[in-house]
C-alpha cells in the first residue's frame, strides 16, 4: 500500500493490525518456551529508536563511533568498488551513518535512489523526508517492513549495494542468520553487494559494559519491549519489576540482555487471553547480540552464496565492515 507520493514513497507491509498479530504470535511462543524469550524487533517503537539512539552516544557503546571511523575514512572506496546506484538499507534507524555512504555516492555521481527499510514506521518516515530534502533528484522508496520476512518484496532495479550497519546482524541467532543471508542473497543480482556492519570478539569486560551501562540507558531500551506488550496487547507487565541482565556467552561469543524477574508474579496478557506466570529470578531472553571473527563472517557469507570481496576495521580492531558481492 502507498501512503504517500513524491518526493517520498513511503510503502507499509506492516500495519498496526500485521504488528499486533505478529507480536502476539510471537509472545505466545516465547512465554511458553522455557527458558522464556522475545525476538529483539520488539524493542523498535518510536520510544525503542530514541532509546537506540541515546545507547549510541554512551561512552560504554563504543560500536557506532567504530563504524562511523571505518565509514568516514573508507566510503569513497565502497563507493567505487560497489558501483552502486541504489543504496538499500536494512534496519536503517535514524541513518546516522548511511549519510557518509550517500555523500560518497552522490560524489562519484552514481547515486539515484535510497531504500531505507526498518520495522519502525515513524523512525523511518523522517530519515526519509530528511534524506530527500539532503540529496536532490534522490528517489527515496522507504519501506517499512520486517528484514526476516519481506526480503522478496523489496524493490529490484538499479545496481544496489543492501547495507546492513550497526552490527544488526549479530542479533540474529546463528540458524536465521543463515537463512536471512540465503535469502538476501536470493534477491541480488550479478552486480548488486552487500556491505555487512559487525561487531567483533573483544575483551569480555568491554562487551559487557557496552550492553549495562552506568546511566541504566540499556535497561530502560531492554524494558522497553514490556512496554510494547502492555501497549498492544493490553498485557499487565510491571517494567520495573524486572532487572536488566547483561552477559557474555564465551562459548557462542554473544552477549546475551534478559529481563529478570524480581519476584514470582502472574502477568496478564488479555489480548492473548493468557497470564503467564514468573518465578522470583526467572529470566526472559529479550535479545543476543553476536560478536564476530573475520574468518567466521567469510565462512557465514560464503555459505550463503556471497563472494567476500574486502573489509576494512577501526585502528583499534573493534568493528568490522565486509563488502561481499554475488
Ligand atoms: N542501522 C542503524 C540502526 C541499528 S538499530 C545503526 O547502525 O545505527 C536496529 C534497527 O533495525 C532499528 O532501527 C530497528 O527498528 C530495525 N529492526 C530491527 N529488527 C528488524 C526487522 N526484523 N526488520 C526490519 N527492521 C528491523
Ligand atoms: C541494533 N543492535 C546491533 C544493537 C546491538 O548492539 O546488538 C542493539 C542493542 N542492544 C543493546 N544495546 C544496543
Amino acid at each position: 500500500m502507498s501512503i504517500s507520493q513524491s518526493p517520498v514513497q513511503l510503502i507499509d507491509h506492516l500495519g498496526r493490525e500485521h504488528l499486533r498479530h505478529a507480536l502476539g504470535r510471537d509472545v505466545r511462543t516465547g512465554m511458553a518456551a522455557t527458558p522464556k524469550w522475545l525476538p529483539p524487533k520488539w524493542f523498535y517503537d518510536e520510544a525503542g529508536s530514541d532509546l537506540f539512539s541515546r545507547i549510541t552516544r554512551l561512552p560504554e557503546y563504543y560500536p557506532t563511533r567504530r563504524e562511523l571511523a571505518i565509514l568516514r575514512r573508507q566510503a569513497l572506496d565502497i563507493a567505487v568498488r560497489s558501483g552502486a546506484d541504489t543504496l538499500v538499507e536494512l534496519g536503517s534507524g535514524t541513518g546516522e551513518k548511511t549519510v557518509l555512504l550517500l555523500d560518497a555516492l552522490s560524489a562519484r555521481g552514481t547515486l539515484r535512489a535510497y531504500t531505507p527499510v526498518d520495522v519502525d514506521a515513524a523512525t523511518l518516515g523522517d530519515a526519509a523526508r530528511r534524506f530527500a530534502s539532503r540529496y536532490r533528484g534522490l528517489v527515496v522508496r522507504a519501506i517499512c517492513a520486517d528484514f526476516e520476512t519481506h526480503l522478496a518484496l523489496l524493490p529490484r532495479t538499479g545496481r544496489r549495494m543492501v547495507a546492513f550497519l550497526g552490527g544488526t546482524v549479530g542479533n540474529l541467532a546463528p540458524e536465521p542468520r543463515g537463512a536471512f543471508l540465503r535469502e538476501l542473497r536470493a534477491t541480488l543480482c550479478p552486480g548488486d553487494s552487500l556491505l555487512l556492519g559487525a561487531d567483533l570478539v573483544k575483551d569480555p569486560r568491554r562487551l559487557v559494559a557496552a550492553y549495562d551501562d552506568a546511566a541504566g540507558v540499556t535497561a530502560a531500551f531492554n524494558r522497553n519491549v514490556l512496554r510494547v506488550i502492555n501497549r498492544e496487547l493490553g498485557a499487565g507487565f510491571e517494567p520495573e519489576a524486572f532487572e536488566h541482565v547483561a552477559l557474555y556467552d564465551e562459548r557462542h561469543e554473544w552477549i546475551e540482555m534478559r529481563l529478570r524477574a524480581s519476584r514470582a508474579m502472574r502477568v496478564p496478557i488479555p489480548g492473548l487471553g493468557l497470564r503467564v506466570s514468573f518465578a522470583a529470578g526467572e529470566e526472559i531472553r529479550t535479545e543476543i547480540s553476536a560478536k564476530f571473527r573475520i574468518g567466521g563472517l567469510r565462512r557465514e557469507l560464503t555459505a550463503a552464496g556471497f563472494r567476500m570481496e574486502c573489509h576494512y576495521t577501526d585502528p583499534i580492531g573493534d568493528f568490522a565492515l565486509v563488502l561481499a558481492r554475488v
